[in-house]
C-alpha cells in the first residue's frame, strides 16, 4: 500500500495528540454508544446488520468532523458491518488470532509511527546505485537504509557495489527477520532489529555513513531531517524516496519511472 500525501496524514484537529488509528477506535466507540442509546430510547429493534450500518455511518460522520483523513472515513463506514458479516461466516476464532499475529509481526507499531511496510521498486534500487559515491581504493563506502523492510535495497546494492558495506535498521519483527535471512550470506550487509530513534543502538548513529537512505512516510520526515543534520558528516549524502522534508529544498531530485512514480530527493550534507 502506498502512503497518503502529507496533507491527509495530519493528526485530527479535534484529537491533536492521539494517533489517527487510536482516534478512529475512540470514534467507533462513541458512534456505537450513540446508536445504542438511540435504539434504547426509541425502542426500535434493528437487525444486526442495520445496527452495524448505523454505527458505521455515525463513525464516518464523527471522523469527518474530527478531521481524520478522507480514507479513514471509508474504513470507519465499513468496519462494524464487516465485523457483523464475518461473524455470519462462522470462521474459527483461531483464524482471526493467527491473522492478527501475522499483521502485528509485519506492521508492529505502524499505528504509532504511521510508517507502514511498502517496498521500493527495482528501478529505485538501480537509481540509488547511480547515486552512490564512486569507489575509492582502500575505502569502504558505508550505506544505511533506515527502515529496511524486506532488505531489497541492501541486497541489491551489496551485489552491485561490493566495495561498500550496507546496513539496515527495521523495527517490525517479521520484516527484520526476512531482511536478516536475506542478507545473512552477504558478508558486506548487516541488519539490526530496532527503531531508528533508539540512541542505544550504535547502528542508528548516522555519522558513520556516507549515504543514508529513507523511504518512510511524510510523518517522521521533519524529525529525521533534524537527526540527519545533527549527526551526518559534511559531504555525506541523505536520500529520501518520495517524501519531502518540510521547508528543505533538495540539492537534486530524480524522478523514477516506476509504478509509484517515485522521486528520489537528495541532499548533500
Ligand atoms: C516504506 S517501508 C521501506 C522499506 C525499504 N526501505 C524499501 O525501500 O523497500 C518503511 C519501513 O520502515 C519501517 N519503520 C517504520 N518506522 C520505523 C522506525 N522507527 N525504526 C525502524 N524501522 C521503521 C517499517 O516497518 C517499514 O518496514
Amino acid at each position: 500500500m502506498k502512503p497518503r500525501p502529507a496533507s491527509s496524514a495530519k493528526l485530527p484537529p479535534l484529537l491533536p495528540r492521539v494517533p489517527p488509528a487510536v482516534a478512529a477506535l475512540l470514534l467507533q466507540g462513541a458512534a456505537f454508544a450513540l446508536v445504542l442509546a438511540g435504539v434504547n430510547l426509541t425502542g426500535v429493534r434493528p437487525a444486526p446488520l442495520t445496527f452495524a450500518l448505523l454505527c458505521g455511518l455515525t463513525a464516518a460522520i464523527f471522523s469527518r468532523l474530527a478531521g481524520l483523513a478522507r480514507w479513514w472515513l471509508l474504513i470507519q463506514l465499513v468496519f462494524v458491518p464487516a465485523l457483523v458479516l464475518m461473524l455470519t461466516l462462522d470462521i474459527p476464532p483461531g483464524f482471526f488470532l493467527a491473522a492478527f499475529l501475522v499483521m502485528l509481526a509485519v506492521y508492529w507499531s505502524t499505528f504509532k509511527t504511521q510508517v507502514p511496510l511498502y517496498l521500493s521498486s527495482n528501478k529505485v534500487w538501480h537509481e540509488l546505485e547511480g547515486l552512490l559515491p564512486a569507489a575509492q581504493a582502500g575505502k569502504t563506502l558505508r550505506f544505511m537504509d533506515l527502515g529496511c523492510g524486506l532488505g531489497g535495497v541492501l541486497t541489491h546494492l551489496a551485489a552491485a557495489r561490493p566495495d561498500g558495506h550496507y546496513s539496515g535498521v527495521e523495527s517490525a519483527p517479521l520484516p527484520a527477520l526476512a531482511s536478516w535471512l536475506r542478507t545473512r550470506r552477504q558478508r558486506n550487509c548487516a541488519v539490526y532489529w530496532g527503531s531508528i530513534w533508539d540512541d542505544a543502538l550504535p547502528a542508528c548513529h548516522l555519522a558513520q555513513y556516507d549515504v543514508v537512505f529513507a523511504y518512510l512516510s511524510p510523518v517522521p520526515m521533519e524529525r529525521l531531517w533534524h537527526k540527519a543534520r545533527a549527526e551526518m558528516r559534511p559531504g555525506s549524502v541523505f536520500i529520501s524516496s518520495t517524501f519531502a522534508v518540510p521547508d528543505q529544498q533538495p540539492d537534486q531530485t530524480l524522478s523514477v519511472d516506476d509504478l509509484h512514480h517515485s522521486t528520489l530527493l537528495v541532499w548533500k550534507m
